[in-house]
């Protein structure tokens, strides 16, 4: 198990003095991507375009996304206090409303039963006490997974806090409690990251331009329109065994799987119904982990494939055909990076060990060992 050895604060430390002296060689991202390899995708709010290092957005994160440079799905959710009642300071996402009464207890429903990596919780700024719990009721029991802010948070800034709190199956439900809901305000889930973007990929065999990158570079606007789709969804050639595959840069854990179908409105011979009856699988280093063969009666614009469980360490993922062409216009798996204890993030570079100030003090060198390079605990400072 790899140790978390930096804080947040050594990470933004480490990014300046990386973009500083790096910034002159690497040419820089297409607008709408970022990162060292720019493989991720930017999604800020309006047409706003994200920092092309950081992938910070001025403007606010796009509906539907949040957390570290926007790159989380933010799960919807309903809360209710101990009468029923629905508790509307939470899931407003205005960080300004507050819990003003003296509800100990909130009952958090998700609108769609979903694998939960980490949770984002910002309270009031006046709030001394944070301490929260999160208990996961899984297939109907209550308290098999029990989250506390104390061992497992990160602070991002005075108000904000990650708790992470991984779960094995698909919540539906939670209740938050712990002196710490008083002060709260609003409450984000996370529901994993596309960890498919600009992946490696193969395939069988390339009909024309159609290739095996198109179903991972991030453009989900498929034209009717043949050869603008060359040029963002993959196409076999009439393979005797049709199949398309991504291979991580590192382990992820995968919660679920959106696949896009190509859509061909103006053609009534062709092409959607291609994809029916698709195999996809999930590869570990040894062995197949996940197995799913499409049963829909009609074809989809986009396939949900939403596994039971958590599927651990997987190395690549593997759709196919029999014989057949097959074409994808983009696969997107959310998931997280397999993580080492204590880390999480983006890549796995944010260290719960590495909080410091207020209650979150305690840990930071028990945990991250006695390197030099370690975190004060007063300030966060390597
Ligand atoms: C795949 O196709 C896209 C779109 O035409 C193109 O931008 C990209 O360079 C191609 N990649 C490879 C590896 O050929």
């Amino acid at each position: 198990m790899r140790r978390c050895v930096f804080s947040l604060a050594c990470i933004f430390l480490i990014l300046k003095v990386e973009s500083s002296s790096l910034s002159s060689a690497r040419t820089p991202c297409e607008d709408g991507w970022f990162g060292s390899s720019c493989q991720y995708q930017c999604h800020c709010a309006g047409s706003g375009t994200c920092d092309k290092h950081d992938g910070s957005c001025s403007s606010g994160c796009q509906q539907g996304w949040f957390g570290p440079a926007c790159q989380y799905a933010s799960m919807a959710f309903m809360a209710y206090d101990n009468q029923g009642r629905e508790v509307r300071w939470l899931t407003d996402k205005n960080d300004a409303s507050c819990n003003n009464g003296w509800r100990s207890t909130l009952k958090v429903t998700l609108r769609t039963p979903t694998i939960i990596s980490w949770v984002r919780i910002v309270v009031k700024d006046s709030a001394k006490d944070i301490r929260i719990y999160l208990n996961i009721k899984q297939k109907g029991v209550e308290g098999e997974t029990k989250c506390d802010s104390k061992d497992s948070a990160a602070m991002v800034d005075t108000r904000t806090y990650d708790i992470v709190c991984n779960s094995h199956d698909p919540v539906k439900e939670f209740s938050l409690f712990g002196t710490g809901v008083w002060s709260l305000c609003s409450l984000y889930i996370s529901g994993g990251r596309n960890v498919a973007l600009k992946q490696k990929t193969k395939q069988s065999s390339t009909y024309n331009t159609w290739n095996s990158s198109n179903a991972v570079d991030g453009k989900l606007d498929i034209p009717d329109n043949e050869i603008s789709q060359a040029a963002t969804c993959t196409h076999t050639k009439k393979d005797n065994y049709a199949w398309w595959r991504l291979t991580f840069s590192q382990p992820v854990d995968v919660f679920k799987f959106h696949i896009y179908n190509r859509r061909n409105p103006s053609r009534k011979d062709c092409c959607e119904q291609r994809l029916e009856g698709f195999h996809l699988t999930a590869l570990g280093s040894q062995r197949v982990l996940y197995d799913h063969i499409d049963e829909e009666t009609e074809p989809a614009n986009m396939y949900k494939v939403r596994p039971s469980t958590r599927i651990k360490d997987v190395h690549a993922v593997k759709i196919k055909k029999g014989s057949s062409y097959l074409t994808l216009c983009e696969v997107k798996v959310f998931g997280e990076l397999s993580c080492g204890d204590g880390q999480y993030g983006l890549g796995c570079e944010q260290c719960l060990a590495g909080r410091y100030g207020r209650r979150l003090a305690e840990t930071c060198s028990e945990t991250c060992g006695r390197d030099e390079n370690l975190c004060e605990q007063t300030d966060g400072a390597c």
